[in-house]
């Protein structure tokens, strides 16, 4: 076990923040940003643009897909908030638009996609179930990316139905965000007593063997923890109280027993060509 250090302002860091109407965007440092698809001008975080673009690549996405929106600047927001308003209406607007300061296209992780068409709608372009937007769908989550406006959940997530807003939050936190039909508020509540060194979630997945788990911000400014050196992982912030650590290797080895506290900032690398 090797002892790691991490500044409590990356809370706010990180591919699982949460930024909804109760959680600002506050990440201090702007991302690095790289152009997704064909010549479109859609920005996305550099992780996030280099997966959506293998995962389009696995199928020929971007014949039949178009990326409509990704990275927005606060102003952007503002703008895009402030014209919605004066031709939709406010009803509509709090359903479909995300108040400036609050929205996930401002992180650079969130994008929409449509369908090509002739004409697409920007605010709600057409995204259906079947078809190339279907065989996209089957392939998200192994590529870290979930339905981040799913029907019924509304009032979780306070924005109406969005079938084309697609998040990127990690391969293993998608699968699992999938497989219970949740949302990443729920899913951060549902991590939350799986506290790092205590009772992580385990779980094997496409020869992964996978430990995720819960870390509250220490008083302080500085949080200290132990992970097991051998094995690569990951942190990121919730944009609440703490950090979501991610330990894996592959299947075969016991997983790890991390344990709190312990002494070198930094991440292990992710094994060649995966990504979780
Ligand atoms: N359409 C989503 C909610 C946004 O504006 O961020
Ligand atoms: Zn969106």
């Amino acid at each position: 076990m090797r002892e790691q250090r991490i500044d409590n302002r990356a809370v706010h860091t990180g591919s699982l923040i949460l930024v909804d109407a109760g959680h600002p965007f506050r990440q201090p440092a702007a991302e690095q940003l790289l152009p997704v698809g064909e010549g479109a001008g859609v920005l996305l975080e550099r992780r996030a643009a280099l997966l959506l673009d293998r995962l389009m690549e696995s199928f020929g996405g971007w014949r039949g897909i178009l990326p409509v929106s990704g990275w927005r600047s606060r102003e952007e927001q503002q703008a895009i908030w402030d014209d919605t308003l004066r031709r939709e209406g406010e009803a509509f607007t709090r359903q479909y638009v995300a108040l400036p300061g609050h929205s996930e296209h401002q992180t650079g992780l969130a994008i929409d996609l449509g369908e090509r068409r002739e004409r697409v709608d920007f605010i709600r372009p057409a995204f259906p179930q079947g078809g190339v937007c279907g065989e996209f769908r089957r392939r998200a989550a192994s590529h870290g990316f979930i339905e981040r406006y799913p029907a019924g959940k509304e009032a979780v997530t306070g924005i109406a139905y969005e079938p084309w807003h697609f998040r990127y939050v990690g391969a293993p936190h998608a699968l699992m965000m999938a497989e219970w039909g949740c949302t990443l508020e729920e899913y951060l509540d549902q991590l939350r007593p799986r506290r790092w060194g205590e009772d992580p979630l385990r779980f094997r997945r496409e020869g992964w063997d996978v430990a995720i788990a819960y870390l509250a911000a220490a008083p302080g400014g500085v949080t200290a923890f132990e992970v097991e050196e051998a094995r690569p992982w990951c942190i990121s912030g919730n944009n609440q109280d703490g950090f979501i650590l991610t330990q894996w290797g592959p299947t075969g080895r016991a997983a790890p027993r991390p344990s709190p506290a312990g002494a070198r900032a930094g991440r292990s690398p992710a094994p060649a060509g995966r990504h979780l």
